[in-house]
């Protein structure tokens, strides 16, 4: 089938969620994919944040490959070796006591309030049932995260949201004060916002929160799902600010390609929940846990995180160079290897660009183009990249 059949099948049977890039990728290898035509990209999407080994890592696929001999799938009823030492492993990395299962980015942020809300209960805090969310922040398009996802496009089809959803503004703590009072059950935030534009909190933001959510006896959660594990160029966002959550939810890169979310807590928390209370039929299931085992031993080694922040920090300088050539390109915000460029023009364009030109790059809201790359991305493909995006601004500019 070529790729003109293939798309016209996806046009056909798929419900159409995504507005889709007009090529097939059909292999990916490193930091590059390809298409059905043989047509190789630069991958600086990373499969929104989930590749950050790249594809076709060798630890990933000889852990799924030994895993998948013994035991594929039993349900959360049993207890499995992969499951316990990815449990160890996560917990022993962070502040948390305890993890909590699922599959996916919003599935860890409903866990995430379903047990603040089941911690409130337990404190005796019957009135604590509001969260406060943030302006720019985006934790899922299930019903709990919808509602902390303040964004009308994502929201307005899908009213009456989880009620008690309170949205602050961005590293304003004046904000937060203004609207937590003895409902307040738990503040979510990003350490640093993806989707809402590739913004990171102030150091003294955070600090912040923690402090107001101590003085408030209310809970502070940290969504972690696309600026953890690594990304920013430590092994979780949060500790480049020395400021611990009560609660933290992790996905995308977790798994290798695997789908797999997680909810870490403190012991205080976990210590509400009891069997029954949430669960999920698929979660973390062994060879998802295999993988995730290499994943995350592979990217918590020192010289891989060092190795991250020289990247982003080589990447940074190349992208402020190409700042000096196009104007348009107002501000670039960003750590690690997470980087958003603010235009003053659609990104729509330049990614549209980057497709011909061999490149895969995304947006963060309409005005700003970012950049995900694999964190293995070496200088060599750094630099590639740079020209292709030099040459993709040039094209976009000249439309
Ligand atoms: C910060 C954050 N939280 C939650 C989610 C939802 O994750 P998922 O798409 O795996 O449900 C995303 C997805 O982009 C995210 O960036």
């Amino acid at each position: 089938m070529d790729a003109e059949e293939i798309k016209a099948l996806d046009e056909k049977y798929v419900v159409h969620t995504y507005a889709r890039a007009p090529f097939v990728l059909e292999r990916g290898e490193g930091v590059r994919l390809y298409d059905t035509t043989g047509k190789a990209y630069l991958d600086f999407v990373s499969g929104i944040a989930v590749n950050a080994l790249g594809h076709g890592h060798p630890a990933v696929r000889q852990a799924i490959a030994e895993q998948m001999e013994k035991l594929m799938h039993v349900s959360n009823l049993y207890h499995t070796i992969p499951q316990a030492r990815l449990a160890q492993m996560l917990v022993e990395s962070c502040f948390a006591d305890k993890v909590y299962f699922c599959n996916s980015g919003a599935e860890s942020v409903e866990a995430a309030i379903k047990f603040a809300r089941k911690w409130a209960r337990t404190q005796g805090f019957a009135e604590k049932v509001e969260f406060i969310a943030f302006s720019g922040g985006f934790h899922g398009r299930t019903m709990g995260a919808l509602a902390l996802t303040p964004r009308e496009h994502y929201q307005d089809p899908f009213r009456p949201l989880m009620p008690g959803a309170k949205i602050a503004t961005f590293n304003d703590l004046a904000s937060v004060e203004a609207l937590m009072d003895e409902k307040t059950c738990a503040v979510i935030v990003e350490p640093l916002q993806g989707e809402g534009g590739v913004y990171p909190a102030d150091p003294d933001f955070l600090k912040g929160l923690r402090a107001l959510c101590d003085r408030n006896r209310s809970l502070l959660i940290f969504d972690e799902v696309q600026c953890g594990l690594g990304r920013t160029g430590t092994l979780w966002a949060h500790q480049f600010y020395g400021v611990t959550p009560d609660l933290m939810t992790v996905a995308k890169p977790l798994g290798g390609g695997l789908p797999i979310g997680a909810t870490l807590m403190t012991q205080a928390v976990a210590d509400c929940i009891s069997p029954g209370d949430h669960g999920s039929t698929f979660a973390a299931n062994p060879v998802i846990c295999a993988a995730a085992q290499a994943v995350l031993k592979t990217i918590s080694d020192p010289a891989f995180l060092e190795h991250v922040r020289w990247a982003g920090s080589y990447l940074s300088e190349g992208l402020s160079d190409l700042q000096a050539k196009y104007p348009g390109i107002r501000e670039i915000r960003g750590r690690g290897l997470i980087w958003g460029l603010a235009l003053d023009m659609p990104a729509a364009p330049v990614i549209q660009a980057g497709y011909e030109l061999g490149i895969l790059t995304l947006n963060a809201g309409p005005q700003v183009l970012r950049l995900l790359p694999p964190l293995v991305v070496q200088r060599a493909e750094i630099d590639e990249a740079l020209e292709k995006l030099d040459g993709a601004f040039a094209r976009a500019t000249q439309r």
